[in-house]
């Protein structure tokens, strides 16, 4: 079996994906025009052409305008849909999936009709694909903590619809200590806590969300590869990071995937896993990031099914279904041994 077959069939949970990433042109398009919106591009070659970044806050400015056209339930269904097919046909069995309530909110939609759209099409990917999965509410970080808190307070009363609560968006200057007052509320709440930190924010911001945010896993992580305490910590305690090698590369975080320190950390132990982040804008689902990964950093199937168990064990599942998983993994592995 060829590596990217390998990387497709491989099972894996994804566990750092914002839905509105993945908002391919073609239905940007289609969304725009049934809801009587125009975007400033003539197609879709235009659009993807539009796609370099020099830097996290380059990309986020294109990523906010193309969400702009979201607009209905059935807008917020389509686009998780398209989502959760692509991800079964990419392995994913349990995706944990990040959505920006105030992208939407702060033009006028209401906090249901998105929570709605998505939630439907999260149950429909239960049904008809097999798929578990959950949502995890961001709080965009360039925006004050009172909106964050005043964001909390709208998602109270669907706690059952909610996995957890995140922290996205530009990170420079922002760092996670912010944030504190309304991650505690939310965690007193029953939501489990992750944040982005050290994607371009310092190491230390790893170490706030740890014990400030008390994150239960890193979106991002890989600048601790500057702090070797931070190392041994993330070591020791068994922190997961989500990592996203393709959104890196793309996001000039490294030069070439060959630079990325993945490869590094996985072999120091920490519990890292492989990701797409914004797949639409950074040219590759999850699959294609294990394989381009997996090509650059000569990693083989012991570090490929090492990647896919973390994913596992990194994710809000019962332990139960944790184990069952992981088993699942290794007896893939087993049918496929390296030639
Ligand atoms: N980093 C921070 N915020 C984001 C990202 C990211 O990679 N993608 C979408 N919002
Ligand atoms: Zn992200």
């Amino acid at each position: 079996m060829d590596l990217d077959t390998l990387c497709r069939r491989l099972p894996k949970a994804e566990l750092h994906l914002h839905i509105e990433g993945t908002f391919e042109p073609e239905l940007m398009f289609a969304i725009a025009a049934r809801n009587g919106l125009r975007i400033p591009y003539g197609s879709v070659e235009e659009v993807r052409a539009a796609y370099e970044f020099d830097d996290l806050q380059s990309f986020l400015d294109i990523y906010y305008q193309g969400a702009s056209v979201l607009l209905t339930e059935q807008d917020f269904h389509d686009l998780a849909w398209a989502y959760l097919q692509r991800a079964a046909a990419d392995g994913v069995g349990h995706a944990e999936i990040f959505f920006d309530p105030q992208t939407h909110t702060d033009r006028g939609v209401a906090f249901e009709t998105v929570l709605d759209g998505l939630w439907s099409a999260l149950r429909r990917a239960e049904h008809e694909l097999g798929m578990s999965s959950a949502l995890i509410l961001c709080f965009l970080r360039h925006l004050s903590p009172e909106a964050a808190m005043a964001t909390l307070e709208q998602a109270l009363p669907h706690r059952d619809r909610i996995v957890g609560v995140g922290l996205d968006s530009s990170e420079r200057g922002r760092p996670p200590s912010l944030f504190r007052e309304v991650f505690d509320r939310a965690r007193a709440a029953g939501f489990r806590a992750v944040a982005h930190a050290g994607e371009e924010g310092p190491p230390a911001y790893v170490s706030e969300a740890l014990d400030l945010l008390h994150v239960a896993r890193v979106d991002h992580g890989v600048r601790a590869i500057e702090d070797e305490a931070l190392m041994q910590r993330l070591v020791d305690d068994g922190v997961p990071l989500t990592v996203c090698p393709l959104s890196n590369v793309k996001l000039r975080v490294f030069d070439t995937l060959a630079d990325h320190v993945l490869g590094r950390m996985l072999a120091r132990g920490v519990r890292v896993t492989v990701n797409s982040d914004d797949p639409a804008y950074f040219g590759g689902y999850v699959a294609e990031n294990f394989a381009r990964t997996a090509e650059a950093l000569h990693l083989g199937h012991a570090e490929l099914a090492t990647l896919a168990k973390n994913s596992f064990e990194a994710s809000f599942l019962p332990p139960e279904r944790i184990r069952q998983l992981c088993d699942e993994v290794d007896r893939f592995v087993a049918a496929h041994r390296e030639s």
